[in-house]
């Protein structure tokens, strides 16, 4: 049984400090107790120092990093700026930023800094609709390989790659459910597009996993047969009650 991860992305919530401490606070307690299951939460970047002062054992990732150190970009966060506050993590090419503008370029870019500063990158991949002639495979090829374009294949093992078909994400009007099977069927063939750009050994370390409307019920069927090494949780993430019973799921997974 390998160890599982659980990563919260909790987007633009919540909206106060107070309400921040609650649902983190809640998590922790029952996080302090799990052994096998690592627990990842991305919160607004306002949030990631004090979240820090307040758990040890659950890890912290950024919703996003810009590319460099330090400069003149305006409203941007770098990657060595949440590097220095103790963030592990960092989702790269959400769909929902991906909607606002970034391309693959721009995310290659941030995937190469994260690396060097020693940040691991969740990257997001998804398509936003199936088509029957399974076009959809070709999209995710080209996030994939052009996301990744230049990386260090020894750098594979410290990527993960979350497979998130837009069409299952909560927010997506008239979205439907993503099954195991789908989940499966994709990871199977991201391994394999990694393989084909690096070895079958080093596509082997690269962990895949499953994001869009994934909540307490189902955690268990994407852990299990979605064939993933964890779960990219955006709605459900954020009651502790619910995030819990995905991380209880995975512990047993
Ligand atoms: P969701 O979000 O679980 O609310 O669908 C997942 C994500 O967008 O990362």
């Amino acid at each position: 049984m390998s160890k599982k991860i659980v990563i919260a992305n909790w987007k633009m919530n919540p909206a106060t400090v107070k309400e921040t401490e609650k649902l983190f606070i809640g998590v922790n307690k029952f996080v302090s107790k799990i052994k096998k299951t690592e627990v990842v939460v991305c919160p607004p970047f306002i949030y990631l120092e004090r979240m820090k002062k307040l758990s040890k054992k659950i890890i912290l990732g950024g919703q996003d990093a810009f590319y460099g150190d330090i400069g003149a970009f305006t409203g941007e966060v770098s990657g060595e700026m949440l590097y220095n506050l103790g963030v592990r993590y960092v989702i790269l090419g959400h769909s929902e930023r991906r909607a606002l503008g970034e391309d693959n370029v721009l995310i290659n870019k941030k995937v190469k800094d994260v690396l060097n500063i020693g940040l691991t990158p969740i990257l997001c991949v998804g398509e936003n609709n199936r088509d029957d002639n399974y076009e959809y495979f070709n999209l995710i090829k080209m996030q994939v390989t052009e996301c990744l374009k230049g990386v260090n294949k020894n750098s594979f093992s410290k990527i993960i790659i979350a497979y998130e078909p837009i069409w299952s994400i909560s927010s997506t009007i008239n979205r439907r459910d993503a099954t195991a099977n789908d989940s499966s069927e994709m990871a199977i063939y991201i391994r394999k597009v990694l393989s084909d750009i690096s070895t079958p050994e080093i596509a082997n370390k690269t962990r895949i996993i499953y994001g869009g409307s994934v909540n307490e019920r189902d955690a268990g069927e994407f852990l299990q047969n979605g064939g993933v090494d964890g779960v990219l949780v955006g709605k459900a993430s954020l009651s502790v009650e619910k995030f819990i019973k995905i991380i209880q799921v995975a512990e047993k997974a």
